[in-house]
């Protein structure tokens, strides 16, 4: 279950929200998240070497690159669970490197992060752990909270799994669950990380919609790093593609399959 290291825990448990009603969202045309830079090793491997990226306010951008080219890295750094070793990261108007563990934690409050892996809390049941936030950063009363995880449930097609543990849920269903869970504040910002790996194709056209949906509803900015075009095709306004440790190209997926760089006409035109 919790595949990610153990040390990113605390920093999950500290995400959450504040009331639905109070949320900022994102208010001003200023850009989402702007990176500058931004360089990341680790011991002699660089991952990251010197992205520079601007999503804007009510984008979404699809992240794409082969298996191991630092896109789960990228987003634990924007949401400020790794460190870099240089550049600038930029959460609505807020530089991120520099900001002091409570000030992270505000910030966080305004950002919704799915795992590539879930990382449900494996001792609490579906319903405790989409409830989690809304129980510890809003004032809802039970009933509201009660109302909302089955709405949020429901918006994944997951409604009836309410009292299972996670250990009792394919990878698929995790997957679901963590987006749920990532939507429960209504972020202003959300990073999702390979949303619809290992979803069958009616699931990931429902993820899709879904991920479509609140960000026409809520105007949220989003980062969705995925394997699969089609759903890119789907969801981003804009594509980045990272190589070698930087972003080869930014652009609609209409740009990218016309490009004349071969790595990345290739990679367009792969099945998956
Ligand atoms: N905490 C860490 N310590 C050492 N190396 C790491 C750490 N986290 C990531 N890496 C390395 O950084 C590189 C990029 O990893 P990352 O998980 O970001 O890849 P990815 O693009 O998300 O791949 P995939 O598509 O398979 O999920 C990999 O070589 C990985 O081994
Ligand atoms: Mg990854």
């Amino acid at each position: 279950m919790m595949h990610v290291g153990r040390e990113v825990l605390p920093a999950v448990e500290e995400r959450g929200a504040i009331a639905p009603e109070e949320m900022p969202g994102v208010m001003s045309d200023a850009p989402a998240v702007v990176l500058r830079g931004l360089r990341k090793s680790f011991g002699s491997q660089t991952v990251l070497d010197g992205i520079d990226l601007t999503v804007k306010s009510g984008e979404t951008l699809a992240m794409l690159g082969r298996s191991g080219t630092g896109k789960s890295v990228l987003l634990k750094l924007i949401i400020g669970l790794q460190k870099p070793d240089s550049g600038s990261i930029c959460v609505q108007e807020q530089e991120v490197t520099h900001l002091e563990l409570d000030a992270m934690n505000e910030l966080r409050k305004r950002m919704g992060f799915l795992f590539q892996h879930a990382a449900l809390y494996d001792s609490l049941t579906v319903e405790q752990n989409i409830a989690f936030p809304l129980k510890r950063h809003t004032k809802m009363t039970e009933g509201e909270r009660s109302d909302r995880v089955k709405e949020l449930l429901a918006s994944v097609g997951m409604e009836g799994d309410l009292k299972k543990m996670p250990s009792d849920l394919s990878g698929g269903m995790q997957k679901r669950v963590g987006l749920a869970r990532a939507l429960a504040l209504k972020p202003g910002v959300l990073l999702l990380d390979e949303p619809t790996a290992g979803l069958d194709p009616i699931t990931s056209g429902e993820i899709n919609d879904l991920i479509l949906k609140v960000q026409e509803e809520h105007d949220m900015a989003s980062i969705v790093v995925t394997h699969d075009l089609h759903s890119a095709k789907t969801i981003a306004d804009r594509i980045a593609l990272l190589h070698e440790g930087n972003v080869l190209i930014e652009g609609t997926f209409k740009e990218l399959e016309q490009s004349d760089n071969k790595f990345v006409s290739e990679f367009m035109k792969r099945d998956s």
